[in-house]
């Protein structure tokens, strides 16, 4: 299950998921590197950084995943737009087996995405509901493709911004209940909870 590596004994993957905006890049660069951005940009593609983690005498090395929430299907469809047009002027197929082959492409990439991954942070910003809805599509997403053993922390971020509260604190308690998933509330922003979040996952991984 684990895997051994040079400067620590344990190596983890793990993966950040959930809609586009949420905080999820922010919520790793929080806990990589201390660092946040107003400004971020939507994630391109899959990003990974790494942090050491003690627990008791043995070194854990987090590598989180990273990448972009909803527009991942868009991306990879706007991507092979082109180069399918093409093939498709040159050998005339269907509409119908474009679509097909975008969806395999999706479904490669969403494979190698999850595949050896330990945990996932489920992230979903407190601020809008349509995020929160969204966790159960998420769910499935990890249920057809990640490991059935894997940790899931449900993390409902921005707890910062407290007049913008669109799902209570109780929605998401209830819900980590129902799915039998840890929960916190984060913020990326003021640092708060996002250590202890990425903590819990490492440690119940461990
Ligand atoms: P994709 O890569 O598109 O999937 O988005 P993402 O989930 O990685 O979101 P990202 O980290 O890029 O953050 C989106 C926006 O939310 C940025 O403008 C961040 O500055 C802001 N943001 C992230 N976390 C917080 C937070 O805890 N509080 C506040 N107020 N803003 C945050
Ligand atoms: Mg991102």
């Amino acid at each position: 299950k684990h895997m051994a590596d040079e400067e620590c004994d344990y190596l983890f993957k793990t993966v950040l998921i959930g809609d586009s905006a949420v905080g999820k890049s922010n919520l790793l660069s929080r806990f990589a590197k201390d660092e946040f951005h107003l400004d971020t940009k939507p994630t391109i593609g899959v990003e990974f950084a790494y942090r050491n983690t003690k627990l008791g005498d043995k070194i854990i090395k987090a590598q989180i995943w990273d990448t972009a929430g909803q527009e991942r299907y868009v991306q990879i469809n706007f991507s092979s737009f082109l180069s399918f047009l093409h093939l498709h002027i040159l050998l005339e197929t269907t509409i119908n087996n474009i679509f097909e082959t975008d969806s395999y492409r999706f479904r490669a990439i969403t494979n190698s995405y999850y595949r050896g991954a330990l945990g996932a942070m489920l992230v979903y910003d407190i601020t809008r509901n349509e995020t929160f809805e969204n966790v159960r599509k998420w769910l499935q997403e990890l249920r057809e493709f990640g490991d059935p053993d894997m940790v899931i922390v449900l993390v409902g971020n921005k707890s910062d911004l407290v007049d913008l509260r669109e799902v209570e604190v109780e929605d998401g308690q209830k819900l980590a209940e129902v799915e039998k998933l840890c929960f916190l509330e984060t913020s990326a922003k003021e640092n708060l909870n996002v250590e202890d979040a990425f903590l819990q996952m490492i440690t119940k991984i461990y």
